[in-house]
């Protein structure tokens, strides 16, 4: 009989300033949760401009660069570390969609919690290479 594995992943998931503010920290985290992932490390945090340009550096030629980092830093943010099989996309799937009108679905937490893009509660990491890049960056002395 052949064993299937599920390799473990981790994922760098952010409630952002809004998420914090609105008092939605304890329903992000329910959720991760219960879907089953393992939070590898948590903590609230101010968000200087040098972390937050360079947590969004792929999006710095666009448009909404500079009013996405005046956002990410206008308050403090909670940063995980989430963790468990598939954990990059089982994260993604949750927050749903960018846009959470027009992309993120009902059941998702910006489909649920969110109205405009640029206020869309949460991040997660969109990729392994993402992950590694993003939890380096926000817990570098976390080493895995
Ligand atoms: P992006 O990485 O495309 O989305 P996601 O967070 O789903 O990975 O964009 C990063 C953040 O930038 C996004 O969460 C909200 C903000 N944003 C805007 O404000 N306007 C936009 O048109 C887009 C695409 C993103
Ligand atoms: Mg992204």
């Amino acid at each position: 009989i052949a064993t299937v594995s599920c390799v473990t992943e981790q994922t760098l998931v952010l409630i952002k300033p809004d998420g914090v503010q609105r008092g939605l920290v304890g329903e992000v985290i329910a959720r991760i949760e219960r879907k089953g992932l393992r939070l590898a490390a948590l903590e609230l945090r101010d968000v200087t401009v040098e972390v937050a340009s360079e947590h969004y550096a792929e999006h710095a030629e666009r448009p909404f660069y500079g009013s996405l980092l005046e956002f990410i830093t206008s308050g403090p943010v909670v940063a995980a570390v989430v963790e468990g099989p598939r954990a990059i996309s089982a994260f993604r799937q949750l927050a749903g969609g960018t846009d959470p009108v027009e992309k993120a679905t009902p059941g998702t937490i910006r489909g649920d919690f969110a109205l405009e893009t640029q206020f869309n509660l949460v991040h997660g990491s969109d990729s392994p290479e993402s992950a590694a890049r993003e939890i380096a960056l926000w817990f570098p002395s976390l080493n895995s």
